[in-house]
């Protein structure tokens, strides 16, 4: 990829916050809890590992000024996506800031792309930016932006991507983009991967059973369970123009469109394991997160021992979760005029209701909101499709505005965003939203 001056510029400032970073000398490393956030802080802890330099880690949920109070004592600080948002941190020592959200009135160093112009929202995650900064984990690089929704990876995470292919440690393919193609059995697979979710196969292994036997694929090889990666290329082409044609007579053209695409492998991981291709490495790494063990996902892209069952323990917990979620979301979506409105206060978890909005949101016309009880209140999450920023969809701005409004705290991305705002004001923060999305 050719870089312009503004990529070169933001290159330029990504050493600048090496230099400072690494030259602090017992820093507190505080990291987003989501994929992004999990691979970003690992490719920052790994530089200190590699380095023998002391430091201690902190991930967080979010950052708002109770956070940042906790915080005052410390004498240096590397914030790891997060940190480009909340105009606090001027307050604190030394700082240095590894972000790609939305930013404004931030005083402190900051490899941020979007203040060199380039879309942090969809062309580079903080894993891309921490693996340019410390120039190492080129592979953990798209890992974070997967998770983070960046796909396919354009703009600067292909220039990411493109020095972990240069480095050995990315393979990039076409292929059927569904969750497990090396680590679950065939029927598995079909039945378990809900992204997207297929009418009539996904949760109910019977009927996948069934299908694979229509089409002549067998689902054993001498006894041994076969998975999608082992299928011959005339077995994989009857599945993928089988399921295709499901999709489009379930009338989900949209989500046959994308069934098959660009697939980032992690070629130094094992294959047939869930870190071996991007996408399911991320959904490994939401899921330790999301189910407040961060330091366990953190420990799995540095490749400790233990890590890896206790993140698939981990896993299970998170697919329940989310199975349960999506079911209680497709009937209870509410149509607000502007957005949909998922009140899934009490019944979704504030750390899931974001994922459970996107995995809804595939082929809506409007964005989706959803809400959650939070500890201090009510957590927002919003996403939309590419197809409504491409119209001019901000919801990051949308969610910072409308939580400003109501005294809480919010941000994110024009993709993909979130609030954390008091109770009370749930009613009037929505129809702030609906007003600035009807604008
Ligand atoms: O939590 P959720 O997945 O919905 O977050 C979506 C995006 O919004 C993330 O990038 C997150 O950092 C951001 N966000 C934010 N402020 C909040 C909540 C979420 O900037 N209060």
């Amino acid at each position: 990829m050719e870089l312009s001056s503004n990529h070169l510029d933001f290159l330029e400032r990504c050493k600048e916050a090496r230099k400072v970073a690494l030259s602090f000398k017992d820093p507190l490393i505080v990291h987003h809890y989501d994929a992004d956030g999990i691979t970003s802080g690992a490719i920052t802890i790994s530089a200190f590992l590699k380095e023998n330099k002391k430091h201690r880690t902190f991930p967080t949920k979010k950052l708002d000024d109770f956070v940042i109070d906790q915080l005052q004592k410390e004498k240096e600080i590397i914030f790891v996506d997060l940190g480009g948002g909340n105009k606090s941190v001027n307050e604190l020592q030394d700082v240095v800031i590894i972000d790609h959200h939305q930013t404004k009135g931030i005083e402190k160093l900051q490899a941020n792309p979007l203040l060199f112009g380039i879309d942090g929202g969809l062309e580079l995650s903080a894993s891309g930016v921490a693996s340019l900064v410390f120039n190492h984990h080129f592979d953990l690089g798209a890992v974070g932006a997967v998770g983070d929704m960046q796909y396919p990876l354009i703009g600067m995470n292909r220039y990411v991507m493109q020095k972990g292919v240069g480095s050995g440690e990315l393979e990039v393919k076409n292929e059927l983009r569904m969750y497990g193609r090396y680590s679950r059995p065939l029927i598995d697979f079909l039945a378990y991967s809900d992204d997207p979710f297929v009418p009539s196969l996904t949760y109910n292994a019977e009927n996948c059973e069934k299908f694979l036997s229509d089409l002549n694929i067998e689902t054993k090889e001498k006894e041994v369970w076969r998975n999608y990666s082992s299928l011959s290329f005339e077995e994989k082409k009857r599945l993928i123009s089988a399921l295709t044609k499901l999709l489009i007579d379930k009338g989900m053209r949209w989500a046959a469109s994308e069934l098959v695409g660009e697939t980032y492998l992690l070629t130094k991981r094992k294959a047939y394991s869930s870190t071996y291709d991007a996408a399911e490495f991320s959904t490994v790494l939401n899921a330790c997160g999301r189910h407040s063990h961060a330091e366990v996902g953190v420990s799995l892209c540095l490749e400790k021992e233990n890590s890896y069952e206790a993140a698939l323990e981990l896993l299970k917990k998170h697919k329940i979760a989310i199975r349960e979620g999506i079911s209680f979301a497709k009937n209870n979506l509410n149509d607000f005029g502007p957005f949909f409105f998922l009140d899934a206060r009490g019944i979704i978890e504030d750390s899931i209701v974001g994922i459970v909005c996107g995995m809804v949101s595939g082929g809506k016309t409007k964005p989706i909101l959803g809400a959650a009880f939070s500890e201090s209140g009510v957590k927002v999450s919003s996403r939309g499709t590419k197809k409504l920023i491409d119209e001019g969809l901000n919801l990051g701005k949308a969610m910072s505005a409308a939580s400003e409004e109501v005294g809480g705290v919010g941000g994110g991305h024009r993709i993909a965003a979130g609030a954390n705002i008091p109770s009370e004001s749930l009613n009037h923060f929505l129809s702030y939203v609906g007003e600035l999305l009807r604008q």
